[in-house]
């Protein structure tokens, strides 16, 4: 398998002992996961700003944001000023798309666009050209330790088409339900990146298990 990017999903953190969970992301993994939910977007609220700030203040890798909130941009410069290095928003929560994701880019952070299990990748044609990765959840989004969405991989498979024509720089990244039972299939079909939540915290061993998903 080809080494593939990790970001764990700070949602299935010990949030009583963060520091901990922290600082194994830190020595492990790729990029921090995270997921900010408003209860409006997605049936469920997860965690706000001092949650935010206390882990970009801890963090040594890029921190990244999955915003899953109604109206994001209202929240861009504050993410920025707290140390968030890349923001994806999604498809189905934005009506100026272009606007929203150009907006991202001119605060100098990445940007990235979500899309739920039900949208078609053929819809991102356009914004791959400017957009630095398309997020696929690969389970509804609101809660983390859900089942993988098996016809997700056909969506990943897709979308990496997609992409060679239009932007091969644009990476892929998988979120949802993603674990070893499944890593192989997702690298194979195109994915550059996965979120990992209950696969890394619940494991025994969280640090091995970054390393796994890895392929180191
Ligand atoms: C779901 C979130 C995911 C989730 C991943 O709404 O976007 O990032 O927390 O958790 P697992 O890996 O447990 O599915
Ligand atoms: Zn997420």
């Amino acid at each position: 398998m080809k080494r593939m990017i990790v970001a764990p999903s700070m949602l299935a953190a010990d949030f009583s002992n963060l520091a901990k969970d922290i600082d194994v992301v830190n020595a492990n993994a790729d990029i921090f996961h995270l997921d900010i939910m408003d209860g409006v977007f997605v049936p469920n609220i997860s965690y706000g700003t001092p949650v935010i700030e206390a882990i970009c203040k801890r963090a040594t890798i890029p921190v990244e944001a999955h915003l899953m909130i109604v109206e994001p941009q209202k929240f861009f410069e504050l993410y920025k000023s707290l140390g968030v290095g890349s923001i994806s928003v999604h498809y189905e929560a934005c009506n100026h798309l272009d606007r929203t994701v150009k907006r991202i880019k001119e605060l100098g952070m990445k940007a990235g666009v979500a899309i739920n299990p039900h949208t078609s990748v053929q819809l991102l044609e356009d914004v791959v050209r400017f957009s630095d990765y398309i997020l696929i959840m690969s389970v509804n989004p609101g809660y983390g330790g859900q089942k993988y969405i098996p016809y997700c991989t056909g969506k990943i498979a897709e979308l990496k088409k997609i992409i060679e024509k239009n932007n091969p720089d644009c990476l892929i990244e998988v979120d949802g339900g993603v674990g070893l039972n499944n890593i192989q299939e997702i690298a194979n079909a195109g994915a550059d990146v996965v979120v990992a939540g209950s696969a890394v915290f619940a494991a025994k061993d969280p640090a091995e298990a970054i390393k796994k998903l890895q392929g180191i």
